[in-house]
């Protein structure tokens, strides 16, 4: 009996250690953070991450309950991610645009880097429905469609540091443009009618451009949309030929600079 309590102080004694050295590794991933915005550097470093699972790798090779002590440090580093999400925006970030401008590539890129929840409001849709956009649009018609965007926008405006991508035909209600902002800030990606087209010349989900996939379609509908989308965009990003970590740094960076 006296062995097993003294073997209980040993593991409440690593504990502690493990706790003060979680409070202290979160205190580390915030002044990161502060350097990094006070010195106007770049926000997400991939390489860092490669490295840091490199070095959990080798220090592991051979160690006992490997996979275990992999899967704490898999939480430890998406907890540290979160911790920086919530540093740079205590706020949803509402992701507008044209079909094909990224806003799902966009999203699943901060959820990657930033542990962010994403929002994809198509899908949620979609499920809540139990049956695809197009048979939505099919069966009840646009306007249904349209209410469910207009419920879901205002249902995300009790969470916060979340990824809101909005389909793209959610800023053509102007009524949706107040719902939009108070999620947070609302951020509009854009591309050419060709890099559109090239984007989704394989895709069949989008009921208003299947049998339209034409660059003069396109760019009629996206003229005809333009006004709504810039009324309501607190930032602007052109996503022809960037990459997903160019377009994320941009929105960052775009972000801060708008607080
Ligand atoms: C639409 C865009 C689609 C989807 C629906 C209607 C639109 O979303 O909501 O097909 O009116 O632009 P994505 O922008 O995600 O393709």
């Amino acid at each position: 009996m006296k062995q097993l309590e003294l073997l209980r102080d040993d593991l409440a004694q690593c504990d502690e250690i493990l706790l003060n050295t979680l409070l202290m590794r979160n205190r580390i991933v915030e002044r990161i953070m502060e350097y990094k915005e006070n010195n106007d550097m770049a926000i997400i470093q991939p390489d860092q991450e490669k490295k840091q699972r490199a070095w959990l790798d080798k220090a592991l090779s051979d160690k006992k309950h490997a996979g275990e002590i992999k899967r704490v440090f898999e939480a430890v580093l998406n907890s540290s991610k979160k911790i920086q999400a919530r540093q740079l925006f205590d706020y949803n970030i509402v992701l507008i645009g044209f079909m094909g401008t990224g806003k799902s590539t966009i999203s699943s890129y901060l959820n990657n880097v930033f542990n962010m929840e994403i929002v994809e409001m198509d899908q949620i849709i979609a499920q809540r429905e139990g049956m695809s956009i197009s048979d939505i649009f099919e069966i009840h018609g646009e306007e249904y469609f349209r209410d469910k965007e207009t419920e879901l926008l205002i249902e995300m405006q009790d969470k916060k540091n979340v990824v809101v991508s909005c389909g793209g035909g959610v800023p053509m209600r102007e009524r949706n443009h107040p719902e939009m902002k108070k999620n947070g800030k609302v951020v509009l990606l854009t591309a050419s009618p060709a890099e559109i087209l090239e984007r989704l010349k394989d895709d069949h989900s989008r009921p208003l451009l299947e049998n339209n996939k034409t660059v003069d379609f396109v760019t009629d509908l996206m003229e005809k949309r333009r006004s709504r989308y810039e009324a309501v965009a607190d930032i602007i990003i052109n996503t022809d030929g960037k990459t997903k970590l160019d377009i994320c740094e941009e929105l960052i960076q775009k972000l801060l600079a708008d607080n």
